[in-house]
């Protein structure tokens, strides 16, 4: 059984219908990319997962669970972790204080305060800086360490190098590359960075206005110059 499975999901904000029959699985510590143009519904199928927007039709299973009709909250209860494009940073409490209150909420494992810090060790020196004083490098540091500390069963990351100076992008690029070698977490990952996120993805799926007109692994998505040209405009 997947960890996560989305069976045939539409999406729609208001009456625009914006996911067609989303179909997509994750295993139990699979990294998954999901790729494709602005505008072709990779944050709208994440806002899915996380209960922000109800399928219908369409179903969302966590662990062979129904998920499909739970607000963020209980989603995020069951072991999902979801950094959003806009890094939520609580900004009047300090890098130290923003880690201790994502792991209380969050599940107890692998992912203690300690092996965060050696993960993020740009962090070190700033835990006791207000979350508002930070760059907005740092800030996306902030806000995937409070995704991982919460011990998810998956991770969900939507575009966390979009902005970022790019010294900061490679330091983006090697925390995800960590989690996924711990490899308790599985990650869902949409990024902009086509190349980065194809060498460390595991299965990668592309949409295009709404649909999946691509899965496989990386290196057959190599060998589609239609799929690229089309959408992904490589
Ligand atoms: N809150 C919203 N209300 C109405 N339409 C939206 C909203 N958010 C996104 N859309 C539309 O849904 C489509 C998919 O958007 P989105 O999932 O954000 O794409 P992506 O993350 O791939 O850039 C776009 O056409 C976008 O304009
Ligand atoms: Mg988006």
């Amino acid at each position: 059984m997947p960890l996560l499975r989305l069976e045939g999901v539409n999406s729609f904000y208001g009456r625009s219908h914006i996911l067609f029959d989303v179909s997509l699985d994750i295993d139990k510590g699979e990294t998954v990319a999901i790729l494709g143009r602005n505008g072709s519904g990779r944050t709208t199928t994440l806002k899915t997962i996380m209960g922000l927007i109800t399928p219908n039709p369409g179903r969302v299973l966590l662990d062979g669970e129904d998920i499909s009709g739970l607000n963020p909250y209980q989603v995020a209860k069951k072991g999902v972790s979801y950094v959003p494009e806009e890094r939520r940073v609580f900004t009047t409490l300090t890098v130290g204080d923003n880690l201790e209150v994502a792991g209380k909420v969050g599940r107890k494992g692998h992912w203690t305060r300690e092996r965060v810090l050696k993960t993020f060790h740009m962090l070190v020196p700033l835990l006791n800086r207000k979350g508002g004083h930070l760059s907005g490098g740092e800030q996306q540091m902030v806000a995937i360490a409070r995704g991982i500390i919460q011990n998810p069963a998956l991770l969900i990351l939507d575009e966390p190098t979009e902005g970022l100076a790019p010294g900061i992008v490679k330091d983006a690029f090697s925390v995800i590359r960590t989690i996924k070698a711990q490899g308790d977490a599985a990650i869902l990952l949409v990024e902009q960075d086509v190349k980065a996120t194809l060498s460390l993805s595991d299965r990668v799926y592309v949409l295009g206005g709404g649909r999946i007109v691509f899965h496989g692994t990386p290196g057959e998505l190599e060998a589609r110059a239609d799929i690229k040209k089309e959408h992904m405009g490589v």
